[in-house]
């Protein structure tokens, strides 16, 4: 077997542990929504597939024109500025295989999501990571940063702190490629770096429905971009990355704002309840 150098020698990522009986625990390790999705998904789905199933003999929508508009809306951009993924993952895998070549530099936080390491291992790409001081800066980030891409978590896990977005512009001016804000906590918090993508030539943000959309079996995220970054990655991603149902689940969960809003007050209660017991 001729395998790439890099991918005979790496482990690969293990995945946070999914235990069988689930009843069993108090499940924290992948941050999974402990509340359902926004029943309108389910009823997308079941709608998506009909009494029989016969839409699935076809393929699904390749540009997610659909889902694109809604979350251009979402987000108050034009619909070229927005693509949609299978999982926020694909979008951190592309943007490294559009970006950094073999043996080029990308840079995140550590630690931060570790599956950046793993993607990276893939490309062939070398690593650098940066800590974080006492008051949430980069330690020792250059004026300059040469590295084609950098992952900045916002808000950080495990910190769960959010960087502000004037850090956030100050940061894409020191990096002459791209900054990747991941965004797939950002629900949660308060404010966003999406404003800033059409200040800052070089940001892209991405987002998850993993955890705030409750939909992480759904494997559905999307990135808010320029539209040249937005074509380079419709270029090389799988035609066919989202399926009929996916498709109609993040419409679905897209246009109720008001579950989410209504999951975020649960999920914010939730944590301080459950902080305060650990305490
Ligand atoms: C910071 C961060 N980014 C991205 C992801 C991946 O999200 P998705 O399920 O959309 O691939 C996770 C999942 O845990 C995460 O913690």
């Amino acid at each position: 077997m001729t395998l790439r150098k890099n991918i005979a020698e790496m482990a690969g990522y293990v995945p946070g542990f999914q235990p069988e009986n689930e009843a069993e625990w108090i499940k924290l390790n992948t941050n999974e929504n402990p509340y359902p999705p926004s029943p309108t998904v389910a009823e997308a789905i079941r709608a998506e597939v009909g009494e029989d199933g016969a839409t699935l003999r076809k393929y699904p929508d390749t540009a997610s024109k659909n889902a694109r508009k809604i979350a251009a809306e979402l987000y108050g951009v034009d619909p070229s500025w927005v693509i949609m993924a299978n999982g926020s993952d694909e979008l951190l895998n592309n943007l490294i295989r559009a970006c950094v070549g073999e043996g080029e530099e990308l840079a995140y936080i550590h630690p931060s999501y570790s599956y950046y390491a793993t993607l990276s291992e893939i490309q062939g790409a070398r690593v650098r990571t940066f800590g974080l001081d006492d008051n949430f800066r980069l330690v020792n980030f250059p004026a300059c940063y040469e590295g084609k891409l950098f992952f900045l978590t916002s808000p950080n896990a495990p910190f769960g702190v959010r960087f502000t977005n004037d850090y956030i512009r100050e940061l894409a001016g020191r990096c002459s490629g791209l900054l990747v804000v991941d965004e797939a906590y950002a629900d949660f918090a308060d404010g966003s770096a999406v404003e800033l993508v059409s200040q800052c030539e070089n940001l892209v943000v991405t987002r998850t429905f993993s955890k705030s959309y409750s939909l992480a079996g759904m494997r559905l995220g999307l990135a808010i971009a320029r539209p040249e970054v937005v074509a380079a990655l419709d270029k090389i991603r799988d035609h066919y990355h989202l399926d009929r149902l996916a498709l109609v689940a993040a419409e679905a969960a897209l246009l109720d704002q008001d579950w989410l809003k209504e999951n975020l007050v649960k999920i914010r209660k939730t944590r301080e309840w459950f902080g305060s017991q650990l305490r």
